[in-house]
């Protein structure tokens, strides 16, 4: 099997077995379906309302919330833009979250990382109310989805499931490697992989910076799920075949023209190995984006008790 990087996305340029998941795809399919539910929602005379802070003067984090705005203009959710000093005390965005946690026309609140560092993430995260935390980041949102009663959540491995329902990848009994333990990735992924629930029941192996062997654990699996952001660190050899690749790294690295991106695989090699692969860009970075969107929906019939069906 071989893939080709052409005009912004990889190409089948050989018959074969291997299936590119298409994030993009996928991503725009439960877009579409969520304006439904927000013109559900909106009938009954609550428009979702999703209330953004940026507290750093990161051009990156400034090109995320721009995304997340459009994204949400796109499916009717409406949006609020607020921004915050980075030099100001950290109790104007305490200040700042407390008005929204008590504000009826927001039903969402995503605070941009990083906050600078006289802030204190973790302290952020528990004040945000948990029914209106769409990241699911909040203690008490991160303990109800490790109990196997999730409220929200977080958006990368979410997607991340989706797309494996969407391309019909069988969980249920399979091993799977997680590469990465971060709180916003790699453990919440694993705790969804182990649940008794669709795109679950799998028998999960979390991987990361110490694991002994990484190439013994990943030859040994089913499905790798690449979380540490190291370009291209996973190649065909430490796979075997038929395994299912997810690719979660977004990592730019230079080349003689400038710059690109590439992810935690190594494309080419894992696709010869692979029995379904995603592509970066194009795979999981599109599903994270309509999964905030998805949550916003979820928060504002949570926070408003209007019953809307998602996808
Ligand atoms: N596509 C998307 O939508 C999306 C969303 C979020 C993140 N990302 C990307 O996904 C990647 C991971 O993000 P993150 O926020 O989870 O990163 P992170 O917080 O830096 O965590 C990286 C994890 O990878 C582990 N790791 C690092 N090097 C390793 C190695 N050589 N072998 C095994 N494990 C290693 C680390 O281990 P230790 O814990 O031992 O340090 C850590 O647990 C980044 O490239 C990020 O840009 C993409």
């Amino acid at each position: 099997m071989r893939f080709k990087y052409v005009a912004g996305k990889y190409s089948c340029v050989t018959q074969t077995q291997t299936q590119l998941i298409d994030g993009t795809e996928v991503a725009a399919s439960i877009r579409s379906d969520l304006i439904s539910s927000v013109n559900r929602i909106t009938n009954t005379g609550t428009t979702p309302q999703l209330a953004t802070v940026l507290m750093n003067d990161d051009p990156a984090s400034q090109t995320y919330v721009s995304m997340k705005h459009d994204d949400c203009e796109e499916v009717g959710i409406e949006t609020r833009d607020i921004t915050i000093d980075p030099e100001a005390p950290a109790a104007e965005l305490f200040d700042t979250v407390d008005e929204l946690n008590t504000d009826p026309s927001i039903h969402g609140i995503l605070v941009q990382m990083p906050l600078p560092d006289h802030v204190d993430e973790r302290e952020v995260l528990r004040r945000i109310d948990p029914k209106k935390d769409v990241d699911g980041f909040h203690p008490e949102n991160v303990g109800r989805l490790v109990a196997g009663q999730p409220r929200y959540k977080p958006c990368t491995p979410h997607g991340i499931q989706k797309l494996l329902i969407a391309a019909d990848i069988e969980t249920e009994g399979a091993d799977a490697v997680v590469i990465g333990r971060s709180n916003i990735v790699g453990k919440p992924m694993a705790n969804l992989l182990i649940q008794k629930a669709d795109a679950g029941n799998a028998t999960v192996t979390l991987c990361h910076s110490r694991t002994n062997d990484l190439a013994s654990k990943t030859r040994e699996a089913d499905i790798v799920i690449a979380a540490a952001g190291v370009p291209e660190m996973i190649d065909g050899d430490m796979l075997s075949a038929g395994t299912v690749v997810i690719d979660v790294g977004i990592n730019r690295v230079e080349t003689e023209t400038g710059s690109e991106l590439v992810g935690d695989v190594e494309f080419e090699s894992a696709a010869e190995k692979a029995d379904a692969i995603t592509p970066v860009p194009g795979g999981v970075g599109p599903m994270t984006r309509a999964m905030l969107l998805w949550n916003t929906v979820k928060a504002t019939a949570i926070t408003t008790d209007v019953s809307v069906e998602l996808p």
